[in-house]
């Protein structure tokens, strides 16, 4: 764990404070990879306005979407080296750092953002989050994105064997990976900012993400079919680095915090409204032939990917299982 400055003279994150007290003069960087109107962006967005109004313009918050900073290969190191204050990354982009951050792409935990939201809150999800501390990085608060669907070009998917041998692109992580192996095809991760091309050029076959993050890069422009799944998730958290945080004075802190505080509630808020007028808006675009599974089909999907919990066990931990149904209530 990285050292605290405690209180600091100056932030890390920007142009020099004013001592002990009074609001430090600082710019925060905050990167991700989404566009401008996904819950993440809104999230960052109300953080922003609250944390410049309170503190009378004297922190100004810089926000960079669409990969336009650093994308996802780089912007967890650059966050280590303090070249960007906040990220809220896809925990599944995680699972080099701590298999735990697996529990998104666990197959039909989550029904929805509330259950996921529950989880994250609690306990094991916090301590999960806390996992990064050894290099410099708090994990402060949970922003929900919501369920993913799978989309494709090559064939309308309502059951297990529509997906034998196609090929997905995954955010990353031995889960995704294996549900993709079980149902018979093959996967590859790749950056969220390159992936629109490697869907119009055919590097994979298809993908799976929200409604908000297939609207919102029109996805549906180069994929065909797309089968509403919910089977896994994309969950974020909002994430700092250690030395800018510890750097900030009594004062500025507390401003920031609540700011981190006010982009949760939004996120939070903006979640669910954002991803169902996304799947509205790509039903009247009308660029994908969308299936929606019947309970049945879906039986038949939660069964063959059920060998997944065991496979994983010992690696994520029952005790992160237990919390995770507990939370699923
Ligand atoms: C993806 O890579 O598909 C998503 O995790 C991007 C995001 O940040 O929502």
């Amino acid at each position: 764990i990285l050292a605290a400055c405690g209180g600091g003279e100056e932030t890390s994150g920007g142009s020099g404070g004013e001592g002990e007290s009074g609001v430090q003069e600082t710019t925060i960087k905050f990167s991700h990879v989404v566009a401008e109107n996904t819950p993440k962006h809104q999230g960052a967005l109300a953080m922003k306005e609250y944390i410049e109004k309170e503190s009378d313009g004297k922190i100004t918050v810089e926000i960079y979407p669409n990969s336009s900073l650093f994308g996802d290969q780089d912007e967890y190191q650059n966050l280590v080296s303090n070249n960007v204050q906040f990220i809220a990354p896809d925990l599944s982009k995680f699972v080099g750092n701590n298999p735990q951050f697996n529990v998104p792409s666990l197959p039909f935990m989550f029904d929805n953002d509330e259950e996921a939201i529950a989880f994250w809150d609690g306990e094991k999800g916090q301590e999960i989050l806390s996992s990064l501390e050894g290099d410099g990085v708090l994990g402060l608060k949970m922003w929900p994105n919501g369920g993913k669907h799978v989309t494709n070009n090559e064939r309308p998917i309502d059951s297990p064997d529509d997906f034998d041998g196609l090929k997905f692109r995954t955010q990353g992580g031995q889960v995704l990976e294996a549900i993709y192996s079980t149902l018979g095809a093959g996967s590859e991760s790749i950056p969220f900012g390159e992936l629109y091309t490697a869907l119009d050029q055919g590097v994979v076959d298809g993908q799976e993400n929200t409604f908000s993050n297939i609207e919102s890069k029109k996805f549906d422009e180069v994929q065909k079919h797309m089968t509403v799944m919910n089977h896994t998730r994309v969950d974020y958290a909002i994430f700092t680095n250690t030395d800018f945080w510890e750097g900030l004075n009594e004062e500025t802190k507390a401003i920031v915090e609540a700011g981190v505080e006010e982009g949760t509630k939004v996120a939070r808020e903006e979640a669910i409204s954002l991803n169902e007028k996304a799947y509205e808006l790509l039903k009247e675009r009308g660029e994908v032939e969308i299936i929606e599974l019947t309970p049945e089909q879906v039986e038949v999907f939660r069964t063959e990917l059920q060998p997944i919990y065991d496979e994983f066990e010992e690696e994520i931990g029952a005790d992160v299982y237990e919390a995770a149904r507990e939370a699923a209530g």
